[in-house]
């Protein structure tokens, strides 16, 4: 049950599908003016109290625990009627089809109010597209004569549901993330993508959205439909503040370094990032004295130290794909990313990518090992990761057990002797203190004092 709730919560914060925080369109600040990146950031900054959100998230997820037992799809709800068990009709479009079906009509008003997007779902020239529609009933908790959210918000959702290719829900569960029509400057221009898992009680999309009913084939592509609205996620700060059972340690040590503050996706540029986040737990393995210290006043540029090993700037990994720096059109066309882009060859199932962390561009190794559906993701040889594909609107956010250790400054290579160990508490804090401290001399361009030594503290 642990597992489940912290499961919900980080869907909460990575996944975003819940009609409850439509309501919230109240609060949200609107300046039609803004490009929809601010007007996604806007919306998730008016977020107003994230406890009773969180609150809601689990009573959502309780529910849709309890009426999931039927199984992941719902066979009353048919997309097309009038064609008994057969879903689709390949004569009409996708548009055409959710026009049509009864199941969809807020949907396609909203598509009605941009060209754009209504053009992207008739397009059967250029290429197959997959709709993720929410049925009307996802809708209903939209409060009723309420301004409506900004218009580049509104646009994003929509993109945010529009995936390039077809993907019949088979190919959807075989993919751990796909990229959707919502392209974004923090990503480096790369494409928000969804994440997809199916589990116990059926497929979800970003951890709380639940597929309904699928494979209504439309000439110009599949449509499956969901009973929730996917709204584009926040930026990792966000993210990290909205989970503080899970990230308050975390956080707090981003916090009191600076470091939060220097990665701000609001403040600096940003082309995507991989954050290795460790838990409050991983803090909490390496034992009172060593989190004693680092959280200490002198200890505070260790810890900075320490936390630069859990980033890389400008490098996104997902566990199915990998956005290296800005993405460039050939032909300036905004052609979105297809399967041939993907850096994991279909058949290779072991992979490893090193990513430059911020901490001296020490790399993070990280492999990911791919057996049918099933992906692992490990950190170095020896973390795994325990969530993978924590969606963020600058970057992703992998949830690691354990923080990860950097390896000796002149060492090139992680070697099996690296090997640190947490479990011998004893000397935990002297040992990151003697690891860490060669990274503090290139920082500063000169030798550290090294006249206090940690009984001083
Ligand atoms: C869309 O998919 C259908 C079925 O696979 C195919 O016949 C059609 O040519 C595709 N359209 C485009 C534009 O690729
Ligand atoms: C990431 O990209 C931005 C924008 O191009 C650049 O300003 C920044 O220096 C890059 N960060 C790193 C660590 O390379």
């Amino acid at each position: 049950m642990k597992q489940l709730s912290f499961a919900l919560l980080a869907g909460a914060a990575a996944g975003f599908s819940v009609s409850e925080q439509l309501s919230l369109f109240e609060s949200s600040p609107r300046d039609d003016s803004r490009p929809y990146h601010d007007a996604t950031q806007a919306w998730w900054d008016s977020v107003p109290n994230t406890d009773s959100m969180l609150s809601s998230f689990e009573e959502n997820m309780a529910a849709a625990i309890d009426s999931d037992y039927t199984g992941p799809i719902d066979s009353s709800i048919d997309l097309h009627p009038g064609h008994g068990g057969h879903h689709g009709d390949v004569t009409k479009t996708i548009y055409e089809l959710i026009k049509e079906s009864k199941y969809t009509q807020k949907f396609s008003e909203l598509v009605d109010e941009f060209d754009e997007i209504k053009a992207l779902l008739e397009d059967t020239e250029k290429q197959n597209r997959t709709l993720l529609v929410p049925t009307d009933s996802a809708w209903e908790r939209l409060p009723d004569g309420h301004k409506p959210p900004p218009k580049e918000f509104v646009l994003a959702v929509l993109k945010y549901h529009i995936v390039p290719g077809r993907y019949p829900l088979g190919r959807v569960l075989h993919s751990h993330t796909l990229p959707t029509e919502l392209d974004l400057p923090n990503l480096g221009g790369h494409s928000q993508r969804l994440r997809f898992r199916i589990g116990l009680f059926g497929a979800r999309i970003n951890f709380f959205s639940k597929v309904i009913a699928a494979d209504v084939f439309a000439k110009n592509g599949v449509i499956h439909a969901l009973d929730s609205i996917l709204v584009p996620p926040p930026p990792t700060k966000k993210v990290i503040q909205l989970l503080p059972n899970t990230f308050s340690t975390f956080r707090l040590a981003m916090e009191t370094t600076g470091l939060g503050e220097e990665l701000d996706s609001d403040e600096t540029e940003h082309n995507g990032g991989t954050l290795f986040a460790p838990t409050n737990r991983a803090f909490a393995r390496l034992g009172p004295r060593a989190n004693a210290f680092l959280f200490s006043d002198y200890g505070k540029k260790y810890l900075k130290a320490l936390l630069k090993y859990h980033v890389v700037a400008n490098e996104t990994l997902y566990s199915d794909e990998f956005y290296k720096g800005p993405h460039h059109d050939d032909d300036g066309g905004g052609e979105p990313l297809s399967e041939e882009t993907y850096i994991f060859p279909p058949l290779k199932e072991t992979h490893s990518v090193d990513l430059p962390s911020l901490l001296d561009e020490k790399p993070i190794r990280v492999t990911i090992s791919r057996w049918r559906g099933f992906y692992s993701m490990r950190v170095n040889g020896r973390v795994h990761v325990a969530i993978q594909d924590g969606l963020a609107g600058d970057g992703v956010i992998q949830v690691v057990g354990n923080v990860l250790i950097p390896p000796h400054k002149h060492h090139k290579h992680h070697d099996h002797d690296e090997e640190f160990d947490v479990e011998d508490e004893e000397g935990v804090a002297e040992r990151l203190k003697a690891r860490l401290e060669p990274y503090l001399e290139t920082e500063r361009g000169s030798k550290s004092s090294s006249g206090l030594s940690l009984g001083d503290l």
